[in-house]
């Protein structure tokens, strides 16, 4: 006699372990992926139509950067309007088109929520321009007189992120607040209107079947009150983020999120001074996931990869969060540049993330690989970033004259800015746009070398950068669920060479130049990002997988 198993109940699947636990999530910088309709921008017809890349490479998911309606002064994230997609990337239907494909699939996808600011486009800040000083129009964002005689001073000495001051004026002589650039105006979070209306996105667009959303600087939600002068402007502005009361908007997106009967995932996109801050915005009540940056900010140096792994694993782990690793995204140069860096141009602005000067490229593959090892052989969530998996390095003598990041214009020109990790994925070694459009007049223009990291060649070569990934994610799922959270430090006895062990599972990664030798006992090679030397020893740098 045979009896039917009991339907599964909203409990019984929530006693699974949630997707985005160990997911491994790929972000798509749509602009740059592949443009279907040959207008030279990427869409969601083009990423639809490609998806096998995604399927064949084995992640668990997708994050969107922003596609809703935009001028595009910030290419997405100045929105001007939430409920929607983009004509340029194809529109709603095109969007649903990707998103039942996707699914289809297997693949989660996330987008981008933008909640800290608009576009000057968006209709809620068209009426408050044309509204009174004082008018409910103007409160959703944050308006003020002027100081000064006149008030032709800005209300405070607060900068943009992006360069110059955060205060734009309008005809009437009042000032407004943006974070970012003036055409990014900041809304007033104190506002009840505009907590329910990002709490209408969040539902309008889980109920269309999105597994969850990335956070744009999630943690600036809330300014100072009163908007006091910060002592040092060119400094952390610990007035204009990071503010008490953001913890209250992530428990309501949080228990709106749980109120589904399927696991969906908030990511924030979050800069705070510590690690300790990072955790407040992770405890169980908040948000499931916040990048962790503390890990992409550090340079190619073994002691500072493990000072900040166990500063995550201490604090955010041991809290009983997940840390969510990455090394790359739109906003940094790409990590063959970074680790690649061999002489830095002391003329450049220091941004230690886009840093500028001369490049080894192949020195700084070898370490990018070693490095996707380690991220990915680690507990937790890895997202990745397009173009990584080619190994492509950032453009840096993109021209200037091409240059479209607001952060080029608002520094005054000193800072290059993001437009260097953007540049459309060369798919083919043909023409045009190495098989990305139909035409060769992309958004932003490729390098002839491109041609050298395109996707079909590296298909086709078993050591190529792409079939790394392949190899590592194929090994990483199918020890899903078999590794501990927790990981041991095995003692190397070389400061540049690290060992960590999860379960079956050890990563040896070495930093340096010199050749390690794998003790035996420590189990047997997987994979590895390096051919090993003839005598089975690691070349430098390079890191491996084993099995015990
Ligand atoms: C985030 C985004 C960045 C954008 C900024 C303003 O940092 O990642 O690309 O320019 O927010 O929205
Ligand atoms: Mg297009």
């Amino acid at each position: 006699m045979t009896t039917a198993a009991p339907a599964p109940d909203a409990t019984s699947v929530r006693t699974v372990q949630p997707w985005w636990r160990d997911a491994v999530v790929y972000q798509v910088y749509l602009r740059s992926f592949a443009d279907s309709d040959g207008d030279g921008v990427g869409d969601l017809p083009g990423l639809t139509a490609r998806l096998d890349h995604l399927v064949r490479l084995g992640v668990d998911g997708i994050w969107l950067n922003p596609c809703y309606p935009s001028p595009g002064a910030d290419h997405g994230y100045d929105v001007a309007d939430y409920t929607t997609v983009d004509a340029q990337y194809g529109g709603l239907p095109a969007f649903e088109t990707f998103l039942a494909e996707a699914h289809r699939h297997g693949l989660k996808v996330l987008m981008d929520v933008v909640p800290n600011h608009c576009s000057a486009e968006h209709p809620w800040f068209a009426e408050a321009v044309a509204a009174e000083p004082g008018s409910p129009a103007r409160d959703r964002f944050v308006f003020r007189d002027g100081r000064g005689p006149h008030g032709e001073l800005p209300p405070n000495n607060w900068m943009s992120v992006f360069g110059g001051p955060a205060w734009t004026r309008v005809a009437d002589g009042q000032w407004y607040l943006h974070s970012f650039d003036s055409s990014q105006p900041d809304f007033d979070w104190r506002r009840p209107e505009v907590a329910e209306h990002f709490e209408n996105v969040l539902r309008l667009w889980f109920d269309r079947g999105v597994d969850g959303f990335r956070i744009d600087v999630a943690h600036m939600l809330f300014k100072r009150d009163g908007l006091p002068d910060w002592p040092d402007p060119a400094a952390y502005n610990a007035y204009q983020q990071n503010q008490p009361e953001v913890h209250e908007i992530y428990r309501r997106w949080r228990a709106l999120a749980d109120a589904y009967d399927r696991d969906l995932t908030l990511v924030g996109e979050i800069h705070v001074p510590s690690v300790a801050d990072l955790a407040d915005y992770l405890r169980p009540d908040e948000l499931p996931q916040a990048f962790y940056f503390d890990l992409l900010a550090q340079g190619w140096d073994a002691s500072g990869f493990a000072a900040s792994i166990d500063r995550g694993l201490a604090q955010i782990a041991g809290a009983g969060a997940t840390i969510t690793w990455t090394l790359a995204n739109h906003d940094v140069h790409r990590t063959v540049s970074r680790y690649g860096l061999v002489e830095r141009d002391p003329a450049a602005l220091v941004i230690p993330t886009r840093q500028r000067g001369r490049i080894d490229t192949a020195l700084g593959e070898a370490r990018a690989r070693a490095a996707l090892l380690l991220l990915l052989g680690l507990p937790g969530s890895v997202y990745l970033y397009q173009g990584e998996e080619l190994g492509l390095p950032e453009w840096l003598d993109l021209p200037d004259e091409l240059r479209q990041d607001p952060t080029w214009f608002r520094s005054g020109r000193a800072e290059h800015g993001r437009d260097g990790c953007r540049i459309p994925l060369p798919w083919t070694t043909g023409s045009p746009a190495f098989g990305f459009s139909t035409t060769p007049e992309t958004w932003l223009p490729q390098p002839d070398w491109f041609a050298r990291y395109a996707a079909e060649n590296q298909w086709a070569q078993p050591d190529s950068t792409l079939r790394l990934h392949a190899e590592a994610l194929r090994v990483r799922r199918e020890l899903r669920g078999a590794l501990p959270d927790a990981l041991d430090w095995l003692t190397t006895g070389r400061t540049d060479v690290l060992a960590y062990r999860r379960g079956r599972l050890t990563c040896v990664v070495v930093f340096g130049d010199e050749p390690f030798s794998v003790p035996g006992e420590w189990g047997s090679f997987v994979c590895a990002s390096a051919e090993p030397h003839a005598d089975g020893t690691m070349p430098g740098p390079s890191a491996a997988w084993l099995l015990g």
